[in-house]
């Protein structure tokens, strides 16, 4: 429940005086928060416990009992209650609430009273609390600030320092900075902006420090490896994907997802790249995360399996509920067969997973953008391959000439920094007929392994050696390559325009 839904209920248990209420919520002072502005408005005193100040009334603070032990307070509350109409107390930090305690057998005696008396009791709380108590009374939840909420919270925290400090933020820029944050707390987001305009501006491109921000600050990400991305790597060809990419890169604005969702269409969820081992589709994915400007997450189907019934899909839950809460983010899932080709020998695990994960895939409201890769189709389950389950299905070919061209191209510049003529050019594409993406790759890194350890001049035939002596997995395996090709032919569509020649 939101800030305002929390309050009309928490007004109403009050107005009501319910004697035990428990608000469930990792942000004590936003529930203090609320609190408060009842206390005002219905003209109702509330006194707050903590184990550091004792007893304080909500609204002034000033001290009313210097009582900082949790039994000496309740001590102190039971005799408040008896005497006084409408006494209403908060606890804070109350804990060994949780199963049958002391404390909590004590606050059960506590709250009876109260009901007596028209008390009321409110503890906030993250964690559960002892059943006999909790059917005394009732429950909110108050949830992290939504987006809406966000949105007026960070105007509000840079409205000082407009004028004092360069804010190129526009109101879409507002807007982006609250879904980036979304899954923070009140207090966490007044530090991650705060600290942004410590620097002395507020710039468009610290909106892409803003997405890496809440990574570093959640350090458990249980079922999800973080990977770097080189913000500079680049793939030859893939000219389909690549243009399908841009596209929907676009509806990453919020000015069009705002527009999307008035439409009701969800935003883009994801794609499965199939094919030719060797041809780019790891590759792909971190190109997505480094061309969109987004953190990427590896999720490992093949980890998230435990050996204990159940395990699984625990483990799975929260790897996807860690994805959640770092969206906006790409999340990748490499060789996604491996995972799901029943490792635990237990196809039951598997169904479940494959269930489980296409569920999360349909319902998932942040913005977590799956990319998952095959290799070897035979043991993708059905399931996911309807259509519909991903955005689009592509199919990586082995390269064809002329991006067997822009791949040269690409290493020859990054490992040897030279430019060739285009004549050379077509040569090398002539003898790397066959070659994968990665075969061109090693035998550029070979030639430059030969010039840094020998001081060598690079020499045409350098490059002729190593491309002719490097045999291709078309050449040693090519039935294999023939299978994903048909494969990928009925089932996907080309993440290449061009035709392959071989
Ligand atoms: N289209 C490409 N452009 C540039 N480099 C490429 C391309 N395809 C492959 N490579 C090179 O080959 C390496 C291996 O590619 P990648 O890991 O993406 O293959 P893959 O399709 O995931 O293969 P596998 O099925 O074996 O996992 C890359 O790190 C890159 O150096
Ligand atoms: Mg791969």
């Amino acid at each position: 429940m939101n800030y305002e839904e929390t309050k009309t209920l928490l007004r109403q248990y009050l107005l009501a005086r319910i004697p035990f209420i428990s608000i469930n919520t990792i942000e004590k002072s936003r529930a203090i928060d609320v609190l408060k502005e009842l206390s005002s408005e219905l003209n109702l005193p509330i006194h707050v416990h903590s184990m550091s100040k004792g007893v304080t009334d909500i609204v002034t603070n000033d001290l009313v009992s210097d009582e900082k032990n949790i039994m000496g307070v309740l001590d102190y509350i039971g005799e408040q209650i008896k005497v006084k109409e409408n006494a209403t107390f908060v606890l804070t930090d109350a804990s060994e609430l949780g199963t049958e305690s002391l404390v909590s057998r004590y606050l059960n005696d506590i709250v009876t009273i109260a009901e007596e008396k028209g008390g009321t009791i409110i503890v906030i709380t993250s964690s559960p609390i002892w059943t006999n108590l909790q059917r005394l009374g009732m429950n909110v939840e108050l949830a992290l600030p939504d987006e809406k909420e966000l949105y007026t919270l960070i105007k509000n925290v840079a409205a000082p320092y407009q004028g004092q400090i360069t804010v190129e933020w526009d109101d879409n820029n507002f807007k982006e900075a609250a879904t980036i944050l979304l899954g923070l707390s009140e207090i966490e987001v007044r530090n991650v902006i705060s600290s942004l305009i410590a620097k002395g501006s507020l710039l468009k491109e610290d909106l892409v420090d803003l997405k890496f921000a809440k990574d570093s600050m959640f350090s458990d990400i249980s079922g999800l490896e973080k990977i770097d991305v080189d913000p500079t790597i680049a793939f030859g060809g893939l000219e389909n994907l690549k243009e399908w990419l841009d596209e929907k890169k676009k509806l990453l604005a919020p000015d069009k997802k705002e527009q999307m969702m008035a439409r009701g269409i969800k935003p883009p969820r994801g794609i499965l790249i199939v094919g030719v081992p060797g041809c780019g589709k790891s590759l792909s994915a971190k190109a997505i995360a480094a061309k969109w400007q987004m953190p990427l997450y590896l999720l490992d189907f093949a980890t998230v399996q435990g050996r204990y019934v159940g395990q699984s899909e625990q483990q799975l839950k929260e790897a996807l509920e860690t994805a959640e809460y770092v969206s906006p983010c790409i999340l990748w899932i490499d060789e996604i067969e491996k995972g799901l080709s029943g490792a635990s020998g237990d196809s039951g695990v598997t169904n479940r997973m494959i269930g489980q994960f296409l569920f999360w895939l349909q319902e998932c409201k942040k913005e977590v953008f799956v990319v998952a890769t095959a290799n070897d189709i035979n043991n993708l389950p059905a399931e996911l391959l309807r259509k519909g389950r991903f955005d689009e299905m592509f199919f990586v070919d082995l390269p064809s000439e002329v991006e067997r061209a822009e791949i040269i191209k690409l290493y020859l510049a990054k490992y040897l920094n030279v430019k060739v003529g285009d004549d050379f050019i077509n040569q090398l594409v002539e003898l790397s007929k066959g070659f994968a993406g990665s075969d061109i790759e090693s035998c550029i890194r070979e030639i430059a392994y030969q010039v840094v350890a020998n001081n060598i001049q690079l020499t045409q035939n350098i490059f002729v050696d190593t491309f002719s002596k490097t045999v291709s997995l078309s050449k040693t395996n090519p039935e294999k390559i023939e299978k994903i090709r048909a494969w990928g032919k009925e089932h996907a569509i080309s993440a290449t325009k061009q035709k392959s020649s071989i």
